[in-house]
């Protein structure tokens, strides 16, 4: 977390909006939806980014933060959404408005064949995500 919060960012806010809750029941990655506030920074490109996300409360966790429209399930025709999965957390985010920060690319978005092909590489991501953030 030390070296995340040390690096040049990006950051962003909006409340957490109901997903289409796949990422909890599904896959076994719950994501906060953000829906960003009107003046909020605008998105960067798609991917995948190492980052963080802070609570109302001031809390920051890790995350892993997806910029995309989820081409696995939506091919090109997705909304455009930032999702963070927040590691090592199993709290309620619903209704928080919360800040975002994106530290690092990590990789574009991917079409994969399948859910488990996607979880398979956002396990990859999460310990990418711990290895940049100094283990
Ligand atoms: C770290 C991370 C990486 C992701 N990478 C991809 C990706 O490469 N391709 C993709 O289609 N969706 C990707 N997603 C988005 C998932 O498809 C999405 O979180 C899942 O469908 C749950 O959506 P829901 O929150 O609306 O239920 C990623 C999400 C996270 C958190």
């Amino acid at each position: 977390m030390e070296k995340l919060a040390n690096r040049p960012e990006l950051v962003l806010s909006g409340v957490v909006v109901t997903g289409d809750r796949r990422g909890g029941a599904e896959l076994g990655f719950p994501t906060a939806n953000v829906e960003l506030d009107e003046d909020a920074a605008e998105l960067p490109e798609d991917g995948v980014y190492a980052g963080w996300l802070e609570d109302e409360g001031g809390e920051r966790r890790l995350a892993a933060v997806s910029v995309g429209n989820r081409p696995t399930y939506y091919g090109e025709r997705g909304v455009r959404l930032l999702e963070a999965y927040v590691i090592d957390f199993e709290g309620d985010l619903y209704g928080q408005h919360v800040r975002v920060g994106l530290a690092a690319r990590v990789r574009g978005q991917e079409r994969f064949s399948g859910s488990a092909e996607l979880i398979a590489q956002m396990r990859r991501d999460v310990e990418a995500v711990r290895a940049l953030a100094g283990g």
